[in-house]
Parts: structure tokens; sequence; C-alpha cells
């Protein structure tokens, strides 16, 4: 028994330690070699706890990264060579912004709103991308109709690229791309405080009481949109009824990314249906559902150009 309490009361630390030791050489150090201004400002690593310490490792590098690229829009700034007004990107925007009082965000908040976009802007459009393949493969009608509309823009684009006038003018592929995020159900219900007392079928919130809005429970309810479990683009043909369709949530609060989500996802699909052709290799896998739903493989495909 004692050796065994001595094991532990030693090991524990001595693991911590060793932990500490491999977060530091397999991530702070390629860090701290590649940028000292970098290096200076690096939190400390963490203290052995694998699973919290690569979050944390991951948002010191997302830090780091997005604190170098401020350093030098600020010594441009300095020196007088900053960019054209037609050049500025976000991360300007924000340096920028000031409120009523003339306040400006501190460099960590600029910071930290661009790794909030990172975060918002990632998972959830490789989600619905990921939804589509596997959607489209189970509803070959479907990417049917979709290649074909992508092959005649592609015939009639003017110049290399497809522009956003010619997405646009997508219509089916854009009716896929909502249905897509209806199925998907990427964020599944959202959050809001109750800052007045609401009365809501004969049930009263409470002032200051949180709310869960179950949006899954919105799009997939036959009240809403008929046959809800299938994937028919062309329901898009009619909006949705007022209230019924919220996968970007609402309000002054609605996904700032929205409008930018549904072009990326209709230019994915734009180059998918046009130049591939894929097979899901588990169409009965099951779904999971936290954090985001998915199907448990993660929709492993074999794929070829067409
Ligand atoms: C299919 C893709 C996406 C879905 C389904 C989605 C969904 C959502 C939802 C449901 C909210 C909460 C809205 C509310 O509370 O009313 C939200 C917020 C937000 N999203 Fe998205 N989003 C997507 C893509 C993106 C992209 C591409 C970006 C940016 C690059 C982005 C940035 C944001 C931001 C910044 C917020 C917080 C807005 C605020 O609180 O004022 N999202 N998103």
């Amino acid at each position: 028994m004692e050796y065994w309490l001595a094991l532990a009361l030693g090991g524990l630390p001595l693991l911590g330690y060793l932990l500490w030791w491999w977060n530091e050489l397999h991530y702070v150090l390629p860090l701290k070699l590649r940028d000292s201004a970098v290096a200076a400002k690096l939190p400390p690593g963490h203290l052995g706890f694998p699973l919290l310490g690569e979050m944390l490792t991951c948002r010191k590098k997302l830090d780091a990264i997005f604190r170098v690229e401020l350093e030098k829009k600020k010594y441009r700034i300095k020196v007088g060579t900053s960019t054209s007004n037609d050049d500025l990107d976000l991360m300007d925007g924000l340096m920028q912004i000031e409120d009523d009082e003339g306040n400006k965000l501190s460099d960590q908040e600029v910071i930290d709103n661009i790794v909030s976009l990172v975060v918002a802007g990632y998972e959830s459009t490789s989600l619905a991308s990921t939804w589509a393949i596997y959607y489209l493969a189970k509803y070959p009608n479907v990417l049917k109709k979709l290649r074909e509309e992508n092959m005649v823009a592609i015939r009639n684009k003017k110049g290399d690229f497809i522009t956003s006038d010619d997405v646009s003018n997508l219509t089916y592929t854009n009716k896929v791309v909502e249905e897509t995020i209806r199925m998907a159900n990427i964020s599944a219900f959202n959050f809001r405080l109750a800052t007045n007392e609401v009365e809501y079928k004969g049930y009263k919130i409470p002032k200051g009481w949180k709310v869960i809005m179950w949006t899954r429970y919105l799009h997939t309810n036959a009240e809403n949109f008929a046959d809800p479990m299938c994937f028919n683009p062309d329901r898009w043909n009619d909006p949705a009824k007022p209230g019924t369709y919220l996968v970007f949530g609402g309000g002054p609060r609605i996904c700032a990314g929205n409008m930018l989500a549904r072009i990326q996802l209709s230019l994915f699909l734009h180059h998918l249906s046009t130049k591939y052709t894929w097979e899901l290799l588990n169409p009965d896998a099951a779904i999971e559902y936290l954090p985001h739903p998915k199907p448990v493989d993660g929709v492993e495909i074999s794929v070829s150009k067409l």
C-alpha cells in the first residue's frame, strides 16, 4: 500500500513535468525558434493535462500567429507604409474601430475577435461541406441537377474564375446550400437571456432566465417543412414560413458570417460537382450529435475525378 502511495505521489508530479516538457518541445519551442517576438509573449506551457493542454496550446499558437500579423500592421502604420484603403482587411478594421467615447480595442481584444471568427467560421462551414458530400451521395438525383447547372455555368463563364454574379445565378445550387444547412443543424440550439418577463404559449419566463431555442426541432418539424427528413432542395422554391428557419440564429446577434458561409458552400459545390464523383464508404454510419451532428466515420468516401 505504502509502495503504491509513494509511487503515485512521486510519479504524478514527474508525469506532469514530462508532459509539460513534451508540450514545450513539441509546440512552444518551434514557435520560439520561428519568431523571437512571439516568444516573448507566449504564456507559460500547460502543466500536464494533455487534452486541456492541447486546447490551450492551440489557442496560444493562434494567438501567436495573429500577434505577428498585428505587430507587422502596427509597424507599417508607425513607419507610414500602411496599405491603401482598398486593401484593408478585417484586422485593420478591428484595429481602427472606436466606440462613442473614442476608445479602441486593445491588441488582445483585436486578436480575440479574429480567433473567434476563425473558430466560428471554420468548423461550421467544414461540417456543412461534409454534410453536402453526404447528402449528395445519398440523393443522386439532386447531384445530377446540381452538376448540370454548374456545368452550364462553366460553359458560360466569361473569365477563368467563377464570379459572385455567377454564384447568385446558380439558383439550384443555392437551394442545395439551404437544404444542406437546414438538415445539418450544425448549431442545434441557441441561447438567449430573458431581459424582461415574457409570456409564451401560457408559460411565464421570468426576467433573467436563460432560454434554449431548439433550432433542430424547428427544422425537422413536419408542420414547418413537409417530409422534413427528406433532402429536397426544391422545397426552397418557396421561402420558409417566418420564424421556422433559424440556422444562423436571428436578431441583432445573427451569425455574422451567414452570407460568407453561403457563398463558400456554393463555390465548394460548384467545384465538387463539376470535377469529382464520390461514394460513401459507410452509407449506414451512425450519427453522433455532440459537439455537432456528424456521421461517426466523418463521412469517409472513395473519390475519383470526373
Ligand atoms: C454553415 C455555417 C454556419 C452556421 C450554421 C453558423 C451558425 C451560427 C449561429 C446559429 C450563430 C448564433 C446566432 C444567434 O445567437 O442568433 C452564429 C454566430 C456567429 N457566427 Fe456563425 N455560422 C456559420 C458560419 C460562420 C462563418 C463562416 C463565420 C465567420 C467567418 C461566422 C461567424 C459568426 C460570428 C462572429 C457569430 C457571433 C455573432 C454575434 O454574437 O454577434 N459563422 N453562427
